[in-house]
């Protein structure tokens, strides 16, 4: 059996910070979608140039091409002891698609992460990578504003959904990086 860890939370929460250390901790393959998207953008391929515009107006992509590249992940990475699914689930299907491509299997999601923080703080931290990054969806104030709104609209319906399966684990996400981390670390230690 492979563990399936779902590191959720609003943009800027910290999702792609807490990942590394997890990952190393605990042996599992990280799969970001947002990276993922990244480099197909980078490269240049047809995906990237469908997902470029609506990540730069902070839309979500569809989820067949999503769950596409996390099922390529999946397939190849048979030895690894799971996965941390970072931006992914993000809507309400994608959740029924990632059961039902584990089910297939006899996998499950083994505990979903959540990292909360309120809006304001979103801005700041997005504010503040962006001096570092460069990411394109973090340049102006309105994609920013429209990444905020479809993560309520779209993904918070997940935490329902999770909590009713009880596999929901909420984190303060707010306080300096080491604190936050140190919390993360002590609920991965309970699976
Ligand atoms: P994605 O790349 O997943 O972006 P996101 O969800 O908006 O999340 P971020 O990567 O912005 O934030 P994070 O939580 O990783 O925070 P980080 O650790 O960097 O997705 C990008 C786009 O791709 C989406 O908008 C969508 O278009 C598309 N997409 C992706 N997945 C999809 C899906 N499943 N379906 C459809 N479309 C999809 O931290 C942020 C900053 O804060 C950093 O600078 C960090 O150093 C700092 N920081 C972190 N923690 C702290 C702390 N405790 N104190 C102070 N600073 C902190
Ligand atoms: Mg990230």
């Amino acid at each position: 059996m492979q563990k399936y860890f779902i590191m959720f939370g609003p943009p800027g929460a910290g999702k792609g910070t807490h990942a590394a250390p997890m990952v190393k901790r605990y042996h599992l393959k990280h799969i970001s979608t947002g990276e993922l998207l990244r480099s197909e953008i980078a490269a240049g391929t047809e995906l990237g140039k469908q997902a470029k515009a609506l990540i730069e107006k902070g839309e979500l992509v569809p989820d067949e091409v999503v769950e596409g590249m996390i099922a390529g992940v999946f397939a190849a990475n048979p030895d690894v002891k799971g996965f941390l699914l970072d931006g992914f689930p993000r809507t309400v299907q994608q959740a029924i698609d990632l059961d039902e491509m584990l089910e297939s299997r006899d996998e499950y999601v083994t505990g979903v992460i959540s990292l909360m923080i309120p809006d304001e703080v979103i801005k700041e931290r997005i504010k503040g990578r962006a001096l570092i990054e460069g990411r394109a969806d973090d340049a102006n104030d309105e994609t920013i504003a429209n990444r905020i709104r479809t993560y309520h609209a779209k993904t918070e319906p997940l935490i329902e959904v999770y909590k009713q399966k009880g596999i929901y684990h909420e984190v303060d996400a707010v306080g300096t990086i080491p604190e936050v981390e140190a919390r993360v670390m002590a609920l991965m230690d309970t699976f």
